[in-house]
């Protein structure tokens, strides 16, 4: 391909001279509309509760989250997605406050939807946020119970799809999830809710923060989600775990974590060329913020970090950093 050109005649340098022939030539870029920002709602909360382990980064409450995200929103994202924290005493073994139809999730989806109609509102399904074990299912003697967990996401997704969530994203890794919930959601006239499987979700301590923002690292406690999450040894298995979400009907697939994985991104996209997303998760995100933060990083890793998703093949990136990062490129 690049057989005769030589130096002189070739100067790579010649197209890095400045910044307006570089941007030119670029071939990836990030732009608001590429981002999404997730948001912790909290029940029973007053104002708002910054997360330790997350600098810069809250829990809302129900009220507060407005404001948060009219914020959000003037930056020029578009989509947010939304996780629970809910009160202690609404968690049990069977995880059964995720499919009521008045729970917080269900309610914040509503008003913010009522003040915000255009907004996209991504909802994860899956049932640690409820359970008192905090696993993503039911377990029965110790192990995570597939198909008896398959019931009650199906259950979890339609009162997400009633309360008016655009994006369903199942992120529990069950087997066979994205077919029960496509099949509820196509009877119960859902036709148009999207499902945004978590189709490459390994099984990684880089999760840690978040299990402290929506508190189910206590409940987890040094269990561990490996018989259901991918091990991170594992490529070809992503393959073949996005191939069934396609079939079972996923209208996007992401990639979670993002930058360890850089590598299943490209070829998720290179291989399906289907709408591809990637999470930088929450340890991700508590690294480079607490090193910029001190002074450690420039602040501008955050970017750096982010437009790999996008070199990689990425179409959008979840991010806890969006909101930041869009302010930035606005006055770029
Ligand atoms: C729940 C869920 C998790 C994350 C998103 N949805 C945690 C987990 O699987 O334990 C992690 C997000 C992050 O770390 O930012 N199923």
């Amino acid at each position: 391909m690049f057989i005769d050109r030589k130096f002189p005649k070739t100067r790579l340098r010649r197209l890095r001279a400045n910044a307006n022939i570089a941007e030119l030539i670029a071939e990836s870029s990030l732009s608001q509309t590429d981002l999404i920002q997730p948001l912790f709602v909290k029940e029973k909360l007053v104002g708002t509760e910054a997360i330790e382990s997350m600098p810069g980064i809250s829990r809302y409450s129900e009220d507060s989250i407005l404001k948060e995200i009219e914020e959000v929103l003037e930056t020029g994202i578009k989509s947010i997605a939304l996780f629970p924290v809910i009160d202690k005493t609404k968690k049990d073994s069977s995880g059964k406050e995720a499919t009521n139809k008045s729970n917080l999730i269900c309610n914040s989806i509503r008003k913010i939807k009522d003040r915000f109609p255009e907004i996209i509102i991504i909802a994860d399904v899956a049932l640690d946020p409820y359970t008192d074990h905090g696993h993503d299912g039911l377990l029965v003697n110790g192990y995570v119970d597939n198909d008896l967990t398959l019931d009650i996401l199906k259950s979890q997704s339609l009162v997400l799809a009633e309360a008016g969530a655009d994006i369903l994203a199942p992120s529990d890794m069950m087997d066979g999830r994205i077919g029960n919930i496509r099949e509820a959601l196509e009877d119960a006239d859902y036709k148009n809710t999207i499902l945004l499987s978590y189709a490459a979700k390994y099984n990684s301590k880089f999760y840690g923060p978040f299990r402290d923002a929506v508190s189910s690292a206590n409940n987890l406690g040094s269990s561990s989600k490996s018989s259901y999450q991918m091990s991170s040894h594992n490529k070809n298995e992503a393959l073949h775990e996005v191939a069934l979400d396609i079939n079972e009907g996923a209208d996007i697939v992401m990639v979670k974590p993002g930058m360890p994985y850089l590598d299943i991104i490209s070829l998720i996209k290179e291989t399906f060329k289907i709408p591809t997303f990637a999470y930088q998760v929450s340890g991700e995100y508590s690294m480079l913020k607490l090193a910029i933060d001190k002074g450690w990083l420039d602040n501008d890793v955050m970017l750096e970090s982010l437009i790999s998703f996008k070199r990689a093949g990425a179409d959008a990136i979840l991010t806890y950093a969006a909101k930041e990062i869009s302010k930035e490129i606005k006055l770029k």
